[in-house]
């Protein structure tokens, strides 16, 4: 990756500007209103969808060629479940509610959940941690979100497996960093600004739903964050995200 390294990928001015206009804090919370309030209205009638779908399924004979037919409303309806999950969190992002946060012990606690998936089985989780990394006045959930977010992307660049390695280190410049590094597909040069918009896969048949990356923008970037990546094609992928560090002149915000 030394190659990338000179050359860091980052969003363009353009779209920084963008993102950041949206992310102004009353826009932001209306925008997460609304998306929530519909990603709730959609999920209430899509339950009601699939039990249907199971039942009129299963009340049919086994070599019955229907159920081909409802087995396929049936996987549509849960990738349109997905998409609701993806846009209730990308709502949540939009309420922020910080405390001061241990990093570490969210990334051993993300790393954790993720190695238990079978999806994980062939996948190594490498952590190196530093113990002086300290904390972050952040949301818990939302930076949890945020390494899951990046270790499951990265555990699925490598279907046949391999390792991903999961560091955090403290800069001396009030910087927290956090790294997720892969041995992955790679990311081609000029996919590395769109993988961050929302609904932007390139694994729509594996069930994506294009909204892991944007949360996390959204995500880094309320926390005053920064997210950039470097990736060599068919060598791996590294994100690296860095907050701001806890300072003692917020300790007296609530
Ligand atoms: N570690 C990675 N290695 C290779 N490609 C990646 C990685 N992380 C993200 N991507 C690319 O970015 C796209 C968007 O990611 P994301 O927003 O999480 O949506 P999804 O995972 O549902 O496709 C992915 O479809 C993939 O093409
Ligand atoms: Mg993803």
């Amino acid at each position: 990756m030394s190659e990338e390294k000179k050359n860091p990928a980052s969003i363009p001015e353009q779209c920084e500007d963008d993102f950041s206009k949206l992310m102004q804090a009353d826009r932001l919370v209306t925008l997460g209103r609304l998306v929530a309030g519909v990603a709730h209205e959609i999920g209430n009638p899509l339950t009601g969808i699939l039990t249907y779908a199971y039942l009129l399924r299963d009340s049919f004979a086994k070599d019955d060629p229907r159920r081909e037919d409802l087995e396929l409303i049936i996987q549509e309806t849960l990738r349109c479940r997905e998409i609701v999950r993806g846009l209730l969190d990308f709502a949540r992002q939009c309420k922020l509610k910080r405390e001061r946060v241990l990093v570490n012990e969210i990334v051993a606690k993300a790393v954790r959940l993720v190695e238990k998936q079978k999806e994980f089985k062939e996948v190594k989780i490498i952590t190196e941690l530093d113990p002086k990394i300290g904390e972050i006045s952040a949301d818990p959930f939302q930076i949890e979100q945020v390494v899951l977010n990046l270790v499951i992307n990265a555990g699925e660049a490598m279907p046949k497996g391999g390792r991903i390695w999961v560091r955090t280190r403290s800069l001396n410049d009030g910087w927290v960093e956090l790294e997720v590094e892969d041995e992955g597909v790679g990311i081609p040069a000029e996919l590395k600004e769109v993988i961050f918009e929302p609904f932007f896969t390139t694994k729509k048949d594996q069930g994506g739903t294009g909204l892991g990356l944007s949360i996390c923008y959204g995500i880094v970037k309320n926390h005053e964050g920064e997210i950039r990546l470097e990736s060599e094609l068919g060598r791996g992928t590294k994100f690296i995200v860095r907050f701001p560090k806890h300072s003692p002149k917020e300790e007296s915000t609530p």
